[in-house]
C-alpha cells in the first residue's frame, strides 16, 4: 500500500534549493570569468562570483552542522549492495517498467549509486572546488600591498584544478536533472523535494536478504 510520507525536512529543502541556485550562479558567472561568453562583465562577474562563494560557503557550514546532528549523514554512506541492480534499472529496468531495484524509505531514502555519488560530491568535488576557490581568492592578497596571503608559484595548477571541477559539477547537474525525471512520474521526485512529502510504498513483509 502507498503512504504518503515526509521524507524531505524544511532546511534540507532550504539547503537543497540554495545549494542549486548557488552552483548554477557559480557555474554562469564562472564561465564568464574564464572568458566562455560576456553577460555581467568581467569585473562584476568575479564580484558576484565571490559573493556567491562566500554564501556557498556559509551554507555548507549550517549544512554540515545539519548532517552530523541530525544524523543524516549515515544516508551518504556508500554501499555496494544493490549498486549492479541499480545500473541495470536505469540502463534498461526503467525503460520497461521494471520495478525500482531499492526500496526508498524515510530512513534509507538514497539508492546506491545516489549514496556514491553524493559522497564523492560531498567529500571530493566541493571541497576541490571551496579549495582551489579560496586558493584562488586569497592569491597573494592583497595584490597591491605587501601581505602575500598565499604566496604560490602560480594560478595554472589551481585555475585548471578549479575549472576541471566545474565540468564535473555541470556534468552532475545534467544527469542530476534527467534521473530525477525517473521517478514513479516526470515530476514526483521534484515535487518531493519542493513539499517535501512523497507516496511511498510500504516496506515489504518478509525482508530475507
Ligand atoms: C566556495 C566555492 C568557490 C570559490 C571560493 C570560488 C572562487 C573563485 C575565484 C576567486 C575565481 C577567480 C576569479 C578571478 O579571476 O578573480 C573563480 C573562477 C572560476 N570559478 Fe569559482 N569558486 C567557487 C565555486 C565555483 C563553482 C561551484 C563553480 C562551477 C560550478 C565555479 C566555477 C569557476 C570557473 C569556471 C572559474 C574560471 C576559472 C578560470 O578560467 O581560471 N566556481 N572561482
Amino acid at each position: 500500500m502507498k503512504r504518503k510520507v515526509y521524507i524531505y525536512k524544511a532546511y534540507e529543502r532550504f539547503w537543497h534549493w540554495t545549494q542549486a541556485f548557488l552552483v548554477l550562479f557559480l557555474a554562469f558567472t564562472g564561465f564568464e570569468i574564464h572568458g566562455s561568453f560576456e553577460f555581467f562583465g568581467f569585473e562584476h562577474a568575479v564580484v558576484y562570483h565571490n559573493a556567491a562563494a562566500v554564501s556557498f560557503m556559509i551554507l555548507i557550514v549550517f549544512t554540515i552542522f545539519w548532517h552530523f546532528s541530525t544524523g543524516e549523514w549515515k544516508q551518504y554512506v556508500p554501499t555496494t549492495k544493490n549498486i549492479k541492480a541499480q545500473v541495470q534499472y536505469y540502463l534498461f529496468g526503467m525503460f520497461k517498467n521494471a520495478p525500482h531495484p531499492v526500496h526508498k524509505t524515510e530512513l534509507s531514502k538514497l539508492n546506491p549509486l545516489q549514496r556514491i555519488v553524493y559522497f564523492l560530491l560531498k567529500v571530493v568535488f566541493i571541497p576541490l572546488m571551496v579549495i582551489s576557490g579560496v586558493l584562488y581568492m586569497f592569491y597573494r592578497y592583497p595584490h597591491n600591498g605587501d601581505i602575500a596571503g598565499i604566496n604560490m608559484e602560480g594560478l595554472s595548477t589551481v585555475a585548471a584544478l578549479h575549472t576541471l571541477g566545474a565540468f564535473i559539477m555541470i556534468a552532475f547537474v545534467i544527469v542530476h536533472l534527467y534521473l530525477i525525471t525517473t521517478g514513479t512520474t516526470v515530476f514526483t521526485n521534484l515535487k518531493a523535494m519542493l513539499t517535501g512529502y512523497e507516496e511511498l510504498e510500504d516496506e515489504p513483509k518478509q525482508t530475507k536478504q
